[in-house]
C-alpha cells in the first residue's frame, strides 16, 4: 500500500528540459509562425511537415556517428521492432528522406522547403537550451544548385527573419570547410598539426581528434581556443573552393549584409561542406546562437539519392525559443481577446445563451459563455477576464421580449437588439 499511497499523492510536472507553451502565450507564438510562413513563402520556399520521429539510423548516416547529438543526445524510442527509432534532433535529415523517396528530382530542378515544429535532444537543460524546443529550418536541395548565390539567399532569408521577428544585436559568422574533398585534406592538415600540441588540448578534444578533428576548431575552452588561434588562420582549400567562397562573400557585401569570417566556424554536425554560418543574438548569454546552418551537398547521396545527379543542398534552422528570449519574452505577450461573450441571468435561460452562443460561433464570431451561471456582476468579470468586446445578456425582459442586451465593454454602452438582428449589429459594430 504505501507505493500507491505515494503515487497517488504524486504531482506532476513536464518533463526536465520541455515547456508548456500556455494559452497567454500563444497568441505570440501564433504571430511568429504566421510572419514566418509568409517571408518564406515570399522566398519561394513551401511547407512540409515529417514525423516527429524516423528511423534511428537516418540520423546516425546523416548526423555523423562522432557528433555530440548522435552520441549523447539521440532520444531513442523503446520498441521491440528490429529498426530503431528516434526522436528528431533536428529537420534536416527528414527532409533529404523525404525529398528522394518522394522523387523531388524528376519533378523540378530546386526543391524548397521550410518547416516549423519541434525537435528533440537529451541535453543538459539550461537557461536558451531545452530537451523539447522548436525551430524554424529551411531546406533548398535540387540538382545542379551548387550556386553561391543560393547560399546568399539562404544567409539573406535567415536574416529577413531574425529581422522581421524583432531579435536585435544580431551578428553574422561565416566560414567554408571546402569540397568534401577539401575537407579530407584539411582533416589530415588538421591532424598533422594539432598532433605536436595534443597533449594540451582538452580530454574532449583528443577524443574529436581521433574521430573528428573538425570538433578541434570550435572547443569554448580557453587552452584549446589558444591552440586552435596559433596554428588555423585560416582552412586550405582548392582554388575552385576559395573563388565559390569569394562569391558569396562578394554577395553578401553588396546586398547589404553585415559578416565576419570566423576560419574556426565548423558546426557541430557532419554533413557540412563548403559554406557554413551561425547567427548569434546579443543578451542571451552562452547560448546565443539564434540559428545556424550551411550547405550540405554530400547529404542527398549519404541517404540513397540517384548517383548520376550531382546534387546540391543548404539550409539553417532558427530555434524559436531563443528569438522569444532575445526578444524579451514577457513584454510581447499578446492579450488573447473574444468577441462576445453571453450571459445567461437565470439557470433557465442557460439552453437558450448556449443555442445563440453557437450562432454567434457559426458566423465566425469568436463567443464564450459562463458555464457555471452566477450573479450578473460575476458574469461580467468572467466576460472582462475573457477580454470580451460584447456582452450579450439574457434576462427576463430579453427573453420576455425576444431581444438581448448588448453592451460595449469598451465604451461602456447598452443597446436592446432583436434577437434575429443580433448576428448582423454585432458583425456591424465589430467594423466601426
Ligand atoms: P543546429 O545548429 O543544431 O542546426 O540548430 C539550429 C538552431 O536551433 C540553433 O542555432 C538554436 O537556435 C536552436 N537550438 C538547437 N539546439 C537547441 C536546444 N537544445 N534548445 C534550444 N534551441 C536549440 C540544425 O539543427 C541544422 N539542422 C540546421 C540546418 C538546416 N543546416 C542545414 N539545414
Amino acid at each position: 500500500m504505501p507505493a500507491l499511497y505515494n503515487f497517488m499523492n504524486k504531482k506532476f510536472a513536464a518533463p526536465r528540459g520541455t515547456n508548456d507553451i500556455l494559452p497567454d502565450e500563444t497568441p505570440l507564438w501564433e504571430d511568429l509562425e504566421s510572419k514566418a510562413r509568409k517571408i518564406c513563402k515570399s522566398y519561394g520556399y513551401h511547407e512540409i511537415r515529417t514525423p516527429i520521429y524516423e528511423e534511428t539510423t537516418l540520423f546516425k548516416r546523416s548526423l555523423g556517428q562522432t557528433s555530440d547529438i548522435v552520441n549523447k543526445q539521440l532520444l531513442e524510442l523503446a520498441t521491440d521492432k528490429e529498426e530503431g527509432y528516434a526522436l528528431r534532433p533536428e529537420g534536416t535529415a527528414a527532409v533529404v528522406r523525404s525529398y528522394i523517396e518522394n522523387n523531388f528530382d524528376a519533378k523540378e530542378i530546386l526543391s524548397k522547403f521550410f518547416y516549423i515544429g519541434p525537435m528533440f535532444r537529451g541535453e543538459r537543460p539550461q537557461k536558451g537550451r531545452l530537451r523539447q524546443f522548436h525551430q524554424i529550418g529551411v531546406e533548398a536541395i535540387g540538382s545542379n544548385s551548387a550556386s553561391p548565390y543560393l547560399d546568399v539567399e539562404m544567409i539573406a532569408l535567415a536574416m529577413h527573419l531574425l529581422n522581421e521577428l524583432g531579435v536585435k544585436g544580431l551578428k553574422l559568422k561565416i566560414n567554408s570547410l571546402g569540397s568534401k574533398e577539401d575537407k579530407e585534406h584539411i582533416s589530415i592538415w588538421l591532424r598533422s598539426e594539432f598532433a605536436k600540441h595534443k597533449k594540451n588540448l582538452c580530454e574532449d578534444c583528443q577524443n574529436r581528434f581521433e574521430r573528428n578533428v573538425f570538433r578541434v576548431l570550435d572547443c569554448k575552452k580557453e587552452h584549446c581556443r589558444k591552440v586552435v588561434a596559433s596554428i588555423v588562420k585560416h582552412l586550405p582549400m582548392s582554388e575552385s573552393s576559395c573563388v565559390y567562397f569569394k562569391t558569396v562573400q562578394g554577395t553578401l557585401k553588396a546586398s547589404g549584409i553585415d559578416f565576419e569570417v570566423s576560419p574556426h566556424l565548423v558546426r557541430g554536425l557532419d554533413y557540412y561542406t563548403h559554406t557554413v554560418f551561425e547567427i548569434t543574438a546579443e543578451g542571451l548569454g552562452s547560448q546565443d546562437a539564434v540559428g545556424a546552418g550551411g550547405r550540405y551537398s554530400g547529404l542527398v547521396h549519404e541517404l540513397g539519392g540517384n548517383e548520376e545527379i550531382d546534387y546540391g543542398a543548404i539550409g539553417f534552422a532558427l530555434g524559436i525559443e531563443r528569438i522569444l528570449l532575445a526578444c524579451g519574452y514577457d513584454s510581447t505577450i499578446i492579450p488573447n481577446r473574444i468577441q462576445a461573450f453571453v450571459i445567461a441571468m437565470k439557470e433557465e435561460y442557460q439552453q437558450d445563451a448556449f443555442i445563440l452562443l453557437q450562432q454567434l460561433r457559426r458566423e465566425d464570431i469568436s463567443a464564450d459563455m459562463g458555464f457555471s451561471g452566477g450573479s450578473i456582476k460575476s458574469q461580467m468579470n468572467k466576460a472582462n477576464n475573457a477580454n470580451a468586446s460584447f456582452a450579450l445578456i439574457l434576462g427576463e425582459e430579453e427573453m420576455r421580449n425576444g431581444t438581448v442586451a448588448l453592451k460595449d465593454m469598451t465604451a461602456s454602452k447598452q443597446e436592446v437588439v432583436l434577437v434575429k438582428d443580433i448576428i448582423n449589429v454585432i458583425k456591424s459594430r465589430l467594423k466601426e
